[in-house]
C-alpha cells in the first residue's frame, strides 16, 4: 500500500473520504498522532489493530469534535464527569464512562466502558468533524514502539500499512492524554498525563492514582510493553550517574547518548546529548522526539531522571517504561 502524507484542507477532505469508506488514517492531536477509523465500523476498527500489530484485548479511545455526539456514546454522565469535561475538554484528557449499546465491543475490547477524548488540536477537531462520525484511535505507532509526535515519526512506523497520514506539524503536548476512569466511585487516574493529579484534585476533591501490580489490568494497555526504543535504555538518577554510565558504555564500545534538561546538558562537555529544554512543558513536548532521535544516533540511551510530580512525573511514567524500570 502506498502511504500518502498530506497537509491542509485537502488532507482533511481526503482523510474523511477514506474514513467513510472504512479505511484508517493517521492524524495529528496535541498529545501524539492517532491512527483513526470510524468508531461504528467494525471492519475499519479491525484494520487499526492490524496496522499497529496491537493485541485485540487492548481497547481504543473514541475521539469527538464537540459534545454533540457524547450522549450517543455513553449511558450517563455523572456530575463529576461534567465538571471534568467542562474544565479540561477539549484538551489532553480521556474520560472513561459506561458505554452505550451502539459503541462496538471491538472498540472497547469487550469492556462495558468507553474512553472519550475531545482533542484541543484544531486539525484533529476539523478532521473528526469532516468525518461526521466519532473516530476510534490509538497512538499511531507500531505496538510497543514510542508514540509519534510528528508525521515523519508516523511514516517511519506506518509506511506501507495505511493509506494516509495527515501532517499537522509537531504535537504540542508531547505525551498521551491523561486517562481518568469515571466509571467507578472515586475517579481514578489510569495513565498520568499533562492534566495532572494535582489539577484534577483541584476540581474533584478526591482522585486516586492507579498503582500497584497490574494483575487484572484496569487500562488493559498497561500490561503490555510500551514506549520501547530500538536499543537499550536506562534512567540515570542524576547528572553524575548519567556521565558515569555514558563513559562506561563508551569504554565498552557502545555509542551512548544522554537525554537531559538544558541545565544538565551544560555539564556534559563533549558527550553526545539531546537537550529537552528547561520548562516542564518543553520537556514533555520534546521527550518522544528525543527518544526517536536517540535510537537513530546511538545504541545505548541514558535519560536523566526528570522528577516525580506534576507533568515531569507523567513524563517519567513513560521514560521508566522505555527503560524497563532500569535506573543507574
Ligand atoms: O493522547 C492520547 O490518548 C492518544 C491520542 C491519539 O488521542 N491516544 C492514545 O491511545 O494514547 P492508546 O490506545 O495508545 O492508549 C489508550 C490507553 C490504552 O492503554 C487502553 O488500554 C486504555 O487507554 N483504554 C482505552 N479504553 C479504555 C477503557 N474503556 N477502560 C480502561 N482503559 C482503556
Ligand atoms: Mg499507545
Amino acid at each position: 500500500m502506498h502511504t500518502l502524507v498530506m497537509k491542509g484542507k485537502d488532507a482533511l477532505k481526503k482523510g474523511a473520504e477514506l474514513i467513510n469508506v472504512g479505511e484508517v488514517v493517521a492524524f495529528p492531536t496535541e498529545t501524539v498522532y492517532g491512527l483513526g477509523a470510524d468508531a461504528f465500523n467494525d471492519a475499519a476498527v479491525k484494520k487499526i489493530f492490524e496496522a499497529k500489530g496491537r493485541p485485540s484485548d487492548n481497547p481504543l479511545i473514541v475521539h469527538i469534535a464537540d459534545d454533540s455526539r457524547l450522549h450517543e456514546l455513553v449511558t450517563d454522565v455523572s456530575e463529576e464527569a461534567k465538571i471534568v469535561m467542562k474544565t479540561f475538554m477539549p484538551g489532553p484528557i480521556t474520560v472513561i464512562m459506561k458505554k452505550s449499546d451502539i459503541v462496538p465491543l471491538c472498540v472497547t475490547a469487550g469492556l462495558d466502558t468507553v474512553g472519550i477524548r475531545m482533542p484541543s488540536n484544531e486539525t484533529a477537531r476539523a478532521f473528526i468533524k469532516e468525518c461526521g462520525t466519532p473516530v476510534a484511535a490509538p497512538s499511531a505507532n507500531r505496538s510497543t514502539h514510542i508514540s509519534p509526535t510528528s508525521a515523519a515519526d508516523v511514516f517511519e512506523d506506518m509506511n506501507g500499512r495505511i493509506p494516509l497520514i495527515i501532517d499537522g506539524g509537531d504535537s504540542q503536548v508531547g505525551i498521551e492524554s491523561t486517562i481518568l476512569d469515571m466509571s467507578t466511585d472515586v475517579p481514578t487516574i489510569l495513565r498520568p498525563g499533562a492534566i495532572t493529579a494535582e489539577m484534577l484534585a483541584r476540581v474533584l476533591g478526591a482522585v486516586k492514582t492507579f498503582s500497584g501490580k497490574v494483575v487484572v489490568a484496569k487500562a488493559p494497555g498497561m500490561k503490555y510493553k510500551h514506549y520501547a526504543p530500538a536499543c537499550e535504555t536506562v534512567v540515570a538518577k542524576d547528572a553524575e550517574s548519567a556521565i558515569a554510565a555514558y563513559d562506561t558504555a563508551e569504554g565498552e564500545g557502545h555509542t551512548p547518548v544522554i537525554i537531559a534538561t538544558s541545565g544538565t546538558c551544560g555539564l556534559l562537555e563533549n558527550r553526545t546529548h539531546i537537550d529537552l529544554g528547561s520548562s516542564d512543558e518543553e520537556i514533555c513536548r520534546n521527550i518522544y522526539a528525543a527518544l526517536h532521535r536517540a535510537e537513530k544516533i546511538a545504541d545505548f540511551i541514558i535519560c536523566e531522571h526528570l522528577g516525580d510530580s506534576g507533568i515531569c512525573g507523567s513524563v517519567m511514567n513513560r521514560v521508566m517504561k522505555s527503560a524497563g524500570g532500569k535506573v543507574v
